[in-house]
């Protein structure tokens, strides 16, 4: 048995907090009846219906994509281009993506049906390491980097890095190597950072998230989370948020 609100947050209709409002506002029937008390318990074998539609009873599913550059982080796209989802035909869940890469960042992107793993990992004080290798035009000093760290208002947000180093330069061509490390993970949030100091991005990856990264791999690849895995990246966000 559990309760109604995770029930609703895990089909990924809404967060756990917008389910309570589910609830509370008279939305939700438990096999065929109103049900407004928060505490209330379900089994599977119970028919929830949110607006008068069948919440999914699926298993929870997790996996791990190498998002290649040029793709969607979405499941559909009204001009045709390509999704994320389309890297996992096989996968019958309706999964989504945890977050997002932009269309021209590659790199490891998670996809789930649990919206309440995918709402804890999302939410703005889990402080999970995400990793990114960036190639810059221009190489930038020590000084530079630094201002990465120090945190800078951008557009009216505050962005910050918890790391960064240049990894290699490439003196012909003026171009650096570097590692960044965010625990946010603010729209465009690397690209502009670095726009920020003068070194535009060229390419960029997510080569790790918390404890994964794509090891063995290649751009298009996906593969299941282990169950350790899934409750380590748990344990991760959890430890940060409570
Ligand atoms: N930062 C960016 O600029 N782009 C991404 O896709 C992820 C982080």
């Amino acid at each position: 048995m559990e309760r109604l609100q995770k029930v609703i947050a895990h089909a990924g209709i809404a967060s756990r907090r917008k389910a309570e409002k589910l609830i509370a506002d008279g939305k939700v029937t438990v096999n065929g009846k109103v049900v407004t008390e928060l505490g209330t318990k379900v089994s599977r074998n119970d028919d929830v219906e949110v607006n008068g539609v069948p919440i999914d009873k699926e298993e929870p599913v997790y996996y791990l994509l190498y998002k290649p550059r040029g793709v969607i982080s979405s499941v559909s796209d009204d001009k045709g281009r390509k999704v994320v989802t389309d890297y996992l035909p096989e996968v019958t869940e309706r999964i989504f993506p945890i977050g997002r890469l932009d269309y021209d960042t590659s790199g490891l992107i998670l996809l789930t049906n649990d919206g309440d793993f995918a709402n804890l990992l999302m939410h703005p004080k889990h402080e999970v390491d995400k990793v990114y290798i960036a190639k810059t035009k221009g190489v930038p000093t020590r000084e530079q980097l630094q201002q990465l760290k120090r945190g800078m208002k951008v557009d009216g947000d505050y962005l910050k890095a918890v790391h960064a180093k240049v990894q290699s330069t490439d003196s012909r061509k003026n171009t650096a190597i570097v590692q960044i490390i965010l625990h946010e993970g603010k729209n465009r949030q690397v690209r502009r950072m670095f726009e920020a100091i003068g070194f535009p991005v060229d390419k960029l990856k997510r080569e790790r998230y918390g404890s994964l990264d794509l090891r063995g791999m290649n751009a298009g690849d996906y593969r299941p989370l282990k169950p350790h895995e899934v409750k380590q990246l748990r344990q991760l966000a959890e430890k940060n948020v409570e």
